[in-house]
């Protein structure tokens, strides 16, 4: 948790910008709330929301507060423990001494929440946030039946999250380094024989040990051309590929997230380093074109031409660059964008709208493959935080897909591209600040990632 003039100074930067947006009326915050696994004492790991940590700063279950946007007036609702909490929880905190680490004066008990609400709205306007929880769903049904979440509140909020500060920004380094740890970890215990999750188990151990634990479930596999693979059953077989994606979630609830990818007998087949190669020179090329002034979109395009560049080499596809790029030739090969905003969550708050935070006024999501799920296309500004993870995936079902339907079938080698058909698939992601000059890194120091280094690496 930070200092409490940390928060007092959020609060009071969200209540300016939504005056400046002619807003009035309240803001109402809701903290997540215990979700039983099975039954009610027996709860998946607690994780509180990700805005209300930012403006409110407790991570404790059962939390709501109001914000006047007209008097600046804040209450906190919660509750002091009762015996039976105390038999179970040890003695706590008075939520008096809790509101006052994040400046708050008054608190009222949680059950008063609603009464207090119906007595002091009558008509005001009530600003929420879209719920990420469907407790946090029924709640503000029954609080307030109908109302739909707050679009200006939405872009307020967003306004600010989106612009790391520099304690953040210091939190997330730490998140990274952390990250880096668990990945060497990782990398140093790839064993043919081994099944993939006795890696996992090994790894997650640093994001335990060291912090709250993983920023997202762990992607550890032979099999990297499923994006989001979280099987790890498969014995490692010697001259594959091992994606790994994963990060720490900091004490602090800073994300990082890094992927790379590993040759299982530590060095890369010829056929497995050409297209690393290209991966890699992509990720590369992202990183030296992030800057302020440019978009996230352009930098997603000029990446997906340098791929199409590579990908022509080995001839897997042919024809005019540009011509390709528009048609969305990369797409079959990366079907994800190159990135995502990244802080208190690993993909940051999608839960308000991927538009919302990805795209500026001006921009339109597309609908091409690849694209099309480009998470965080804005023109960069200092203080943003992002990742650059291109890839190249090798998806018979998808190329099949796109042989039958005669999609792109100027531009791609579909013979070719058949002795790719068991290659996997190759992401190198790296998390990067924004910064007035251009952009870094986070965290000390980078994962190895050039094809040298991460043969070297697996000496
Ligand atoms: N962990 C999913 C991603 O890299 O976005
Ligand atoms: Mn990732
Ligand atoms: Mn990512």
């Amino acid at each position: 948790m930070f200092g409490r003039e940390v928060y007092e100074r959020r609060r009071k930067t969200l209540l300016v910008r939504m005056r400046e947006a002619g807003q009035s009326g309240l803001i109402l915050f809701i903290g997540n709330a215990e979700a039983p696994a099975q039954y009610k004492d027996n709860c998946y790991k607690w994780r509180q929301d990700s805005s209300w940590l930012y403006y409110w700063g407790l991570d404790e279950p059962l939390m709501a507060a109001v914000l006047s946007i007209d008097s600046g007036e804040e209450i906190l609702f919660a509750d002091d423990v009762d015996m039976d909490d105390i038999i179970w929880m040890g003695p706590q905190p008075s939520v008096e001494s809790k509101a006052a680490l994040v400046g708050v004066s008054r608190h009222r008990p949680y059950s008063e929440l609603p009464g207090w609400l119906q007595e002091r709205t009558k008509g005001r306007p009530v600003h929420f946030l879209p719920p990420s929880r469907y407790y946090n769903t029924l709640m503000l049904e029954k609080l307030l039946p109908g109302a739909a979440p707050s679009e200006a509140l939405i872009k307020a909020v967003i306004s600010m999250r989106l612009i790391k500060e520099d304690i953040e920004i210091e939190a997330i380094d730490y998140a990274c380094d952390l990250g880096y740890q668990m990945h060497s970890v990782a990398r140093d215990a790839i064993e043919v024989g081994l099944v993939e999750q006795e890696i996992v188990g090994r790894m997650e151990a640093v994001a335990l040990s060291k912090g709250w634990g993983v920023s997202f479930p762990t992607i550890l596999t032979l099999h990297g051309e499923t994006l989001h693979n979280h099987g790890h059953a498969a014995v490692i077989e010697p001259g594959k590929l091992m994606v790994i994606d994963a990060g720490v979630e900091s004490n602090e609830h800073y994300a990082s997230d890094f992927t790379r990818t590993y040759p299982t007998s530590g060095k890369f087949t010829q056929k497995q380093k050409e297209v690393y190669q290209i991966v890699y020179d992509c990720n590369q090329l992202a990183f030296s074109l992030a800057k302020p002034g440019i978009t996230y979109r352009d930098v997603h395009l000029a990446t997906a031409r340098k791929m199409l560049e590579g990908l022509s080499a080995l001839g897997l596809v042919k024809g005019d660059l540009d011509e390709m790029v528009a048609a969305g030739i990369a797409g079959l090969f990366q079907p994800h964008g190159l990135g995502h905003n990244m802080g208190l969550d690993v993909h940051d708050m999608e839960d308000l709208g991927e538009n919302l935070v990805g795209y500026d006024p001006d921009q339109t999501r597309a609908k091409q493959l690849g694209l099309g799920s480009l998470r965080m296309a804005r023109r960069l500004v200092p203080g943003h935080v992002i990742t650059d993870e291109p890839g190249i995936y090798f998806i018979p079902a998808l190329i099949e897909k796109f042989k039958k339907e005669g999609l792109g079938q100027d531009f791609v080698n579909y013979a070719k591209l058949e002795s790719y058909y068991d290659f996997g698939g190759i992401r190198i992601e790296d998390d990067v600040l924004i910064t007035a000059e251009g952009a870094r890194r986070l965290g000390q120091k980078r994962l190895p990632a050039s094809v040298e280094e991460v043969e070297a690496a697996m000496q």
